[in-house]
């Protein structure tokens, strides 16, 4: 068991003997959410970097590896290395992925600037398809368009090649293209400055409104949340997240970070994070690097790790905010149980997963974990526990039936089979109750 637990494609996740979660992507699972954060390629050959990443957070987003620049730099010709080692990853590990962006005027390579009107409409429409088919069943969202709105208080479109060549139906053919590459995907709008409610976020929340009015195909908007002291998270952020997921859209906090350090910085992480609980379209958090010494504003230290993987008191306050608990530093040991998650099996339709339970310092004679599998994903078959299910169908607590009873650090594991229905990616597993 031990060999088992050591090889790759293991998550864990653990839970004190109250069923506490020690870590963001176990606490927000609790919540019904994810805690993801963005991941650069580079470091994926470094031992910490992986190994916070592995035990945090349960979704990914690339942070450079999936733009235009990076995956299509000569036209029709796609580089996918980088982006596929972070995907690869990610999926092994049983986190979500979030395709990181399609359409966008940034890292845009020159010869795409250089297209007339009809041949940009066919690049872009070819870019999209190409990019989504070979991430299908693999990607559960992408920010399909990024940024096509100017900042202050024009509310108008920013200038790019698709918005000057395409005008503004380019946005709209970007989200027709995509659905058609990959239905199972979640489509998003995501930008920045958007976060409260002002003339930028009205002009999105109007074209949303508009899409949703004509059955333009959008499932969600992405706020990305770069804040500092000169724009702080806005008094009204929860309420903006509230129109939006009113207007029949989820809503994802996508690029979160925020400059400072110490307690401020701790109000401000657990303020976003009420507001994304208190929306109940409010699907998932994603911060913006996983240390600060590999945020792309690295001097301001806006993440919750420092630049040695310690904990900072933001990630304190974000873990509490999300109702999980890293023991505080209280001794006796760990109580209770902890959980790890590989896929043992795979085929088009389906998967099988295995959880592995073990106890920690002191025997146990029962357990429980939520096991949460993406819509239209369902559970099809369980062995070793007793399943019951939410009403949605997708959330799964299985307790044990006659394998309750471990001894301090012993483990029993039990099973399930997953439909996929069209849609990829593993489970995300809650926190593991004992009693
Ligand atoms: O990899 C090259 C390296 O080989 C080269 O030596 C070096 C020299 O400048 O550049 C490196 O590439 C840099 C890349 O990050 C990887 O580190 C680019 O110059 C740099 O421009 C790029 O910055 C990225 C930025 O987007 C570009 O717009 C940041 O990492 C990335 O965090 C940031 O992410 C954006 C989101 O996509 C959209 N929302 C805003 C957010 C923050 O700006």
């Amino acid at each position: 068991m031990a060999a088992l637990l050591a090889g790759a494609g293991v998550t864990a996740l653990s839970g004190t003997a109250e069923g506490a979660a020690s870590t963001l992507a176990s606490a927000a699972a609790g919540k019904g959410r994810y805690f993801g954060a963005a991941v650069a390629a580079q470091h994926l050959g470094e031992a910490p970097y992986v190994a916070t990443l592995d035990t945090e957070f349960n979704s990914v987003t690339p942070e450079n590896e999936m733009k235009w620049d990076a995956l299509e730099s000569t036209r029709g010709s796609f580089t996918f290395g980088a982006a596929d080692r972070i995907v690869d990853h990610a999926r092994s590990r049983g986190m979500q992925v979030r395709g990181h962006t399609l359409v966008w005027h940034s890292q845009l390579p020159g010869w795409v600037g250089g297209l007339g009107a009809s041949d940009l409409r066919s690049a872009m429409n070819h870019h999209i398809t190409q990019v989504m088919q070979h991430y299908k069943g693999k990607a559960a969202a992408w920010d399909v368009v990024n940024e096509a709105f100017q900042d202050g208080g024009s509310g108008a479109r920013r200038s790019s090649p698709f918005q000057d060549k395409l005008g503004n139906g380019f946005i709209e053919e970007a989200f027709r293209t995509a659905r058609a590459a990959d239905p199972a995907a979640k489509l998003c709008y995501n930008d920045y400055n958007t976060d409260g409610v002002n003339a930028k976020s009205n002009a999105v929340y109007a074209m949303v409104r508009d899409f949703k009015a004509r059955g333009v195909p959008i499932d969600c908007v992405g706020f990305q949340s770069h804040f500092n002291s000169a724009s702080p998270v806005p008094a009204d952020y929860r309420a903006n997240l509230q129109r939006f997921a009113d207007l029949g859209v989820d809503v994802q906090i996508t690029e979160l970070d925020i400059e400072g350090s110490g307690s401020a910085q701790a109000t401000a992480y657990a303020t976003v994070v009420n507001a994304c609980l208190a929306v109940s379209r409010c699907t998932g958090i994603t911060v913006w690097g996983v240390t600060d010494k590999y945020s792309w504003r690295s001097s301001g230290t806006p993440l919750l790790f420092d630049a040695n993987y310690a904990k900072k008191p933001a990630y304190t306050a974000v873990l509490s905010a999300l109702g999980g608990s890293d023991g505080g530093g209280g001794g006796g040991g760990s109580a209770g149980c902890t959980v790890s998650y590989r896929t043992t099996a795979e085929w088009n339709e389906g998967y099988n997963g295995q959880v592995t339970v073990t106890a920690g310092s002191t025997a146990i004679t029962g357990w429980s974990v939520p096991v949460t599998v993406t819509p239209p994903q369902r559970v099809s078959a369980t062995w070793n526990g007793t399943p019951s299910w939410d009403t949605g169908g997708n959330v799964m607590t299985m307790r044990s039936s006659h394998n309750g009873s471990l001894p301090a650090g012993g483990s029993t594991s039990f099973g399930f089979t997953v439909m996929k229905n069209g849609t990829g990616g593993a489970p995300s597993l809650g926190a593991c109750t004992a009693s």
